[in-house]
C-alpha cells in the first residue's frame, strides 16, 4: 500500500495527518512535523543531513532537514520572533534562506552570504513585524554555486505566517492543508542521479513529482465545506501548470499577497519555482474524487533541444500527471467563499526606473547573465534608497523562461509586455517568458543592508543570473550633518 500523508488543518489547529500508513518500512519513518509558536517566539532546531528516507513509497537516499523531505513545517503569527539553531551534517557548505519574509537580510537574519560548513552550528533569528503579511513562505539553501544541488536532494520547508488574511471569518472556517511540490530524479536503487551537463545548464528538472514527499496522495475536503489549498513550488528548474479537473476553484492568494477577491481560475495555475499560491476550492459540486493535474510546460527547452544528440530530458514535460487527488469527505457546515479579502496595495510613485536584462553569454565561467555581468559576490550592482519606491523594468532577452526574484522586499507587477496588469499583488517570484518584459515596482521602506535578486531556476542561479543589491540608509547621511 502506498503510504499517503497531508498536512490538514483547521483554524490552525492539526485535525487530521496520516490517512494511510504504509504496514512497514525499513527506513526512518518520516512524520509530518508542524512547529508552531507559542507565546509570540518559535525556537526551532534545524539538521540538514544527506539520510536515506521513504520517497513517494520507496527507499531514497536524499538530502534532508530534520530526516523529513519535505522540512517540517513552521507557523508563526505576525509579530513573533523566531530562533534557528542549524546544525550542517552535509558533506558540503550551505546555509539558510528565508524565502518571502519581509526581515532583515543582515547579521543573523536572513544573510545569504553566511556559510555554514560541514559539522558546523549556525544560530539564525529574526523578529516579524507585527503588520507582516500572513502567507505561506519557505525556507531553503542558499549559498552561490550549490543551491541546485541541495535544493533538488530535498532541501525545503514550508512556512505559514498568520496575518490579516487568516482573520477572514470564511479563511478561518475553512479547512486547510499545505501542499509542497518537489521533482526528483532517482536511480532505480534511489539515488539522486548526477544531471547531465545540458539540463544542469537549463535546469535540472525530474520525472518524479511529489507532494509533501508522496506520489499522488489524496486529500479528503469537507463536502458543502471550504478547502483552502496552499502550493508551493519548491523545485528547482519546473514550472507547474496546475489544473483542478472538472472541478472550480479560486486563486486567493499569490506569494506573500492576498488579491483583494477571489479570482476563478478560468485558465491553468502557472506557478515558477519559489511561487506559492493560496486556493479555495468550495465544496458544491457532486460528491467525488477530483484530480490535480499538472500540465506540459515548455518553458523554452524544446527549441533548445530540438536538433540535438542529446539523450531525453528525464523530466521532459510532455505528459499531464495527476499529482493529487481531492476526495469529498463528510458533509460539513456550509461555508460560503468570501466575496472580499484584503485592499489592494497602494505604493508611492517609483523615483527611478532601471533596467535588468536577462540573457545568456560568457562573463568568466558564468553563462546565465543579468546586465552582461554574472554574479560576483563582492560587487555590488544596484545601489537603492531606504525610504523609496524603484521601477525594475525587466527584459528577457533569451529564448528560456527566467522567473526574476528578489529578497527582503515584496514587489508589484504592474506591467507584462507594456500592459497595465489589473490587480498587482504582493509577490516575490515572477516569472518573465522567453523574450518577454515585465515592470515591477518595488518599495524599500525598512531593513538596510546587501541582499541579492536573481532567477529562480536555481542551475541558473548558480551559474550566474544573480545580483547584489545594496539598500543604503541615506536619510543616515542627513541625520549626521542635523
Ligand atoms: Cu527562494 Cu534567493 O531564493
Ligand atoms: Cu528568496
Ligand atoms: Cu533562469
Amino acid at each position: 500500500m502506498e503510504r499517503r500523508r497531508f498536512l490538514q488543518y483547521a483554524g490552525g489547529s492539526v485535525v487530521a495527518i496520516a490517512l494511510a500508513q504504509c504496514a512497514r518500512t525499513p527506513n526512518v519513518q518520516r512524520q509530518a512535523t508542524r512547529l508552531a509558536s507559542q507565546d509570540g517566539s518559535l525556537m526551532v532546531d534545524l539538521t540538514a543531513t544527506a539520510s536515506q528516507l521513504t520517497l513517494a513509497g520507496q527507499s531514497a537516499q536524499l538530502l534532508a532537514y530534520n530526516e523529513q523531505v519535505p522540512g517540517p513545517l513552521w507557523e508563526v503569527q505576525a509579530g513573533d520572533t523566531v530562533q534557528v539553531n542549524f546544525t550542517n551534517r552535509l558533506p558540503d557548505p550551505t546555509n539558510l534562506h528565508f524565502h518571502g519574509l519581509h526581515i532583515p537580510p543582515t547579521g543573523k537574519a536572513d544573510n545569504v552570504f553566511v556559510s555554514v560548513p560541514p559539522g558546523e552550528q549556525q544560530g539564525y533569528e529574526f523578529t516579524l513585524a507585527p503588520d507582516h503579511p500572513g502567507g505561506l513562505f519557505w525556507y531553503h539553501p542558499h549559498l552561490h554555486g550549490l543551491v541546485a544541488a541541495q535544493v533538488f536532494g530535498g532541501l525545503a520547508g514550508p512556512l505559514i505566517v498568520r496575518g490579516a488574511v487568516d482573520q477572514i471569518p470564511e479563511i478561518r472556517a475553512a479547512q486547510e492543508a499545505v501542499l509542497v511540490l518537489q521533482d526528483f530524479d532517482l536511480t532505480r536503487r534511489g539515488q539522486l542521479r548526477e544531471p547531465d551537463p545540458i539540463f544542469r545548464r537549463w535546469g535540472r528538472q525530474g520525472g518524479l513529482i511529489t507532494v509533501n514527499g508522496d506520489r499522488a496522495p489524496t486529500l479528503t475536503m469537507p463536502q458543502r465545506g471550504l478547502q483552502r489549498l496552499r502550493l508551493l513550488n519548491a523545485s528547482t528548474s519546473r514550472i507547474y501548470r496546475l489544473r483542478l479537473e472538472n472541478h472550480p476553484w479560486h486563486l486567493i492568494g499569490l506569494d506573500g499577497g492576498t488579491l483583494p477577491a477571489p479570482l476563478a481560475i478560468t485558465e491553468d495555475l502557472v506557478l515558477a519555482p519559489g511561487n506559492r499560491a493560496d486556493v479555495l476550492v468550495a465544496g458544491d459540486r457532486a460528491p467525488g474524487t477530483y484530480t490535480l493535474m499538472s500540465l506540459p510546460y515548455d518553458r523554452g527547452i524544446s527549441a533548445m533541444m530540438a536538433g540535438m544528440e542529446t539523450g531525453s530530458d528525464p523530466g521532459a514535460d510532455t505528459t499531464a500527471t495527476a499529482i493529487a487527488q481531492l476526495q469529498y469527505g463528510a458533509a460539513a457546515d456550509e461555508v460560503p467563499l468570501p466575496k472580499t479579502l484584503l485592499a489592494s496595495p497602494s505604493l508611492a510613485t517609483p523615483i527611478r526606473r532601471r533596467e535588468l536584462v536577462l540573457d545568456h553569454g560568457i562573463d568568466g565561467k558564468q553563462s546565465f547573465l543579468i546586465n552582461g555581468k554574472g554574479f560576483a559576490h563582492d560587487r555590488i550592482d544596484i545601489t537603492a534608497n531606504l525610504g523609496t519606491v524603484e521601477e525594475w523594468h525587466i527584459v528577457n532577452r533569451a529564448g528560456m523562461d527566467h522567473p526574476f526574484h528578489l529578497h527582503t522586499n515584496a514587489f508589484q507587477v504592474r506591467r507584462r509586455n507594456g500592459n497595465p496588469v489589473s490587480t498587482p499583488v504582493w509577490q516575490d517570484v515572477v516569472n518573465v517568458k522567453a523574450y518577454e518584459s515585465v515592470d515591477i515596482f518595488v518599495p524599500f521602506n525598512d531593513f538596510p543592508g546587501k541582499t541579492v535578486y536573481h532567477c529562480h531556476i536555481l542551475d541558473h542561479e548558480d551559474q550566474g543570473m544573480m545580483g547584489i543589491i545594496d539598500i543604503q540608509a541615506s536619510n543616515a547621511r542627513n541625520a549626521i550633518a542635523v
